[in-house]
């Protein structure tokens, strides 16, 4: 399975976002991963439908949202509008996962489903046979710059065991040792934040991720 990397724009300057996406599909971004935050699941507020929306002009990279909401379902519509292709709800936002999903797909996007660090993995196995992914976030959701707590890829390993084909995604504190860690757990998709927004070079941040990654 062909390993993916998925810049967050969390951590890029906001008054300057079209620029660094631009940036970021340029050094060759699989998908852009939009972290929404509703000050209610998590504490901050970060944005919402009407950035992608705003954004989806950038060339055809897709775009994926991780909705860290409560009743995440609400939100649905407006990010397929808005020009996802995938949306990621947490496993703890909601009593009826497998009917989100059915919802997801209804709609025509793929459905990813996300477990924090204090989930455990049987949250999602469940669903393994109608989700497209599941999300393993390696720190707490809510902000960008945190330590990636090495305890969760434990779930990455048991859900690579119990789903060959799974695509699965690792989101927080991803850099390139740890995103060889990761990898060897079997991760296919990564989530990097802050070590893009602070890199010098994007191209070169890129191009040492995927290295590390192979
Ligand atoms: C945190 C978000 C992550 C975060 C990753 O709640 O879900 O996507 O932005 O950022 P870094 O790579 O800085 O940990
Ligand atoms: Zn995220």
């Amino acid at each position: 399975m062909r390993v993916q990397i998925a810049p967050s724009i969390l951590s890029f300057d906001m008054g300057d976002i079209r620029r660094s996406v631009v940036e970021l599909v340029s050094a060759g971004a699989d998908l852009i991963h939009f972290d929404v935050m509703d000050g209610q699941f998590v504490p901050p507020i970060t944005f919402g439908c009407g950035l992608v929306k705003d954004l989806r002009a950038v060339g055809d990279t897709p775009f994926e949202a991780h909705l860290m909401t409560s009743t995440p379902d609400r939100h649905f519509e407006a990010f397929a509008r808005a020009g996802c292709s995938r949306v990621i709800f947490h496993a703890e936002a909601t009593a009826h996962a497998h009917r989100l999903v059915g919802d997801l797909h209804e709609r025509g996007l793929e459905a990813g489903l996300a477990i924090n660090p204090g989930t455990p993995v049987e949250a999602a196995v469940p669903l393994l046979d109608v989700l497209d992914l599941v999300l393993v976030m390696t720190v707490n959701p809510g902000w960008g710059g945190q330590s990636f707590i090495p305890s969760c890829l434990e779930k990455v390993r048991r859900l690579r065991e119990a789903a060959p084909d799974l695509a699965i995604e690792v989101d927080g504190g991803i850099d390139p040792d740890t995103i060889r860690a990761a990898r060897d757990a079997g991760a296919t998709v990564f989530v990097v934040g802050s070590y893009l927004a602070r890199a010098e070079s994007i191209p070169c941040a890129m191009e040492e991720l995927r290295r590390r990654c192979i």
